[in-house]
């Protein structure tokens, strides 16, 4: 089988990664890849949606999978679909429960899927009306569109929240994205994130895992798209699976069927654990990354089949094995993420020498480009360095001796990857 991947980052490199050792798979093409995905495939440099059709069907390309949100809520699955193509991911109209968050919130009310109380609205009286009511002085402000991860503001005040509300809805902090909001109860408890790999029907869920989204260790800092990674988290046990399953999952999957846009695709569900009752806070249409990264590896049955399955509505058919072992992954950042881009610098990996390294640890590679063979830093993520082993501490142990052996000038990460499992 030939398979796709669309995208650029180490979610993408991750999925490679899982293709490669599956032996059904023939060849490998990223679109567009990074300086990394060369060696794991072909990188391809086509944005065009109908010209990357073109380009699966005049390379006999069997299977397209979609990693970020952007193409998903562009139309790539349906521009796809109508042309005959197989590719995994949500159309246009059920990528909605990512693109809008207005969207979300009104479709977990009217499915009675547990969540945090909310306002959807473009009015400032009404959300102040509405954070009145709410005992907790910390409130939760949310622009309704896409706004790369930074449209939720966190207030500390009700006063700090009507200010956040109305920088929105004026359009000053986030333009269009922000001129409806959802203005939501702020809950305390632990986070994780879930990801179900359905096919409008039925699902698979994958080993639940905590991802850490602030900059510096003991979540202090500037939030980020995710500095490390590890799962299964201890933090989880069958009974949070089977409420995930039966409270979010089915319903969700039956609901989007009512809306006329069966849901297709990796569902990840932002969770909130408070007093062991799983809360959504949100819904996610992609895999997560660093999630990705640390799952993939994770997974024993064979990648394409899996994608493929869920592509073309057979996933029940499915018996999916996932590895006892457990997965920790630690971003390695570039100087000055998240703030702005920094200078490309060359990355170093020393050769490694331990077999047990070697065996049980590898890099996914992100925001890389490479030059006459020689690798640079030039996003912002730039690499995960994965461990496995029988235990999170082992595996983290070895994510962090691999962190040891890779260089490169300005180097961010953070040294507390999966506290939260180890306390
Ligand atoms: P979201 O994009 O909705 O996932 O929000 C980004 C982050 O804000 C989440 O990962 C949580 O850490 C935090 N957050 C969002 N909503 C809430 C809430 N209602 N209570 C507490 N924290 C929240
Ligand atoms: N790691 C969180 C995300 O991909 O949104």
């Amino acid at each position: 089988m030939n398979v796709m991947i669309v995208g650029s980052g180490g979610r993408e490199y991750s999925i490679g990664l899982a293709l490669k050792r599956d032996s059904s798979v023939d060849k490998i093409y990223f679109a567009p890849g990074n300086g990394a995905s060369k060696d794991l495939g072909t990188n391809v440099l086509i944005t065009d949606f109908a010209k990357l059709a073109d380009f699966v069907v005049d390379n006999s390309i069997d299977l397209t999978i979609v990693g970020p949100e952007t193409p998903l809520s562009e139309g790539i699955v349906d521009l796809f679909r109508d042309r005959g193509l197989v590719i995994f991911g949500p159309t246009k109209s059920a990528a909605r429960l990512e693109g809008s968050k207005v969207y979300m919130k009104n479709f977990l009310a009217k499915y009675e899927i547990p969540t945090a109380k909310y306002i959807e609205t473009n009015s400032l009286e009404e959300a102040t009306e509405f954070i009145a009511t709410l005992d907790d002085e910390r409130v939760v402000v949310k622009a309704d569109g896409l706004c790369a991860g930074k449209g939720v503001i966190i207030a500390t005040s009700h006063q700090e929240a009507t200010d956040a509300t109305q920088h929105m809805l004026d359009g000053s902090s986030f333009g269009e994205a922000g001129k409806r909001v959802v203005v939501e109860q702020f809950l305390d408890g632990y986070e994780l994130s879930m990801f179900a790999i359905c096919d409008g029907d039925d699902f698979i869920l994958l080993p639940a895992a905590q991802d850490h989204k602030r900059l510096l260790d003991g979540d202090e800092g500037p939030n980020t798209g995710g500095m490390g990674a590890y799962a299964p988290t201890p933090l989880v046990d069958d009974v949070i699976y089977e409420k995930v399953k039966e409270r979010v999952i089915r319903p969700t999957l039956s609901g989007m069927k009512s809306e006329g846009a069966p849901f297709e695709g990796v569902l990840f569900i932002g969770l909130m654990i408070v007093d062991g009752e799983p809360i959504t806070l949100e819904f996610n249409v992609r895999f997560g990354d660093p999630e990705c990264e640390i799952l993939m590896p994770l997974l024993k049955s064979p990648a394409s089949e899996l994608f493929y399955k869920a592509a073309t509505n057979n996933i029940s058919e499915l018996n999916v094995e996932f590895s006892n072992q457990y997965g920790v992954g630690v971003v390695m950042a570039s100087r000055d993420y998240p703030y702005k881009s920094s200078p490309s610098c060359e990355i170093i990996v020393d050769e490694i020498v331990h077999d047990d390294l070697l065996q049980n640890s590898h890099i996914s590679y992100a925001g890389v480009s490479e030059e006459d063979g020689v690798l640079f830093a030039s996003g912002g993520r730039v690499l995960v360095c994965v461990g496995l082993g029988d235990s999170i501490q082992e595996a983290r142990d070895r994510a962090y001796m691999l962190v040891a052996q890779v260089h490169f000038a300005g180097k961010q990460l953070r040294s507390d990857i999966a506290y939260q499992a180890l306390n």
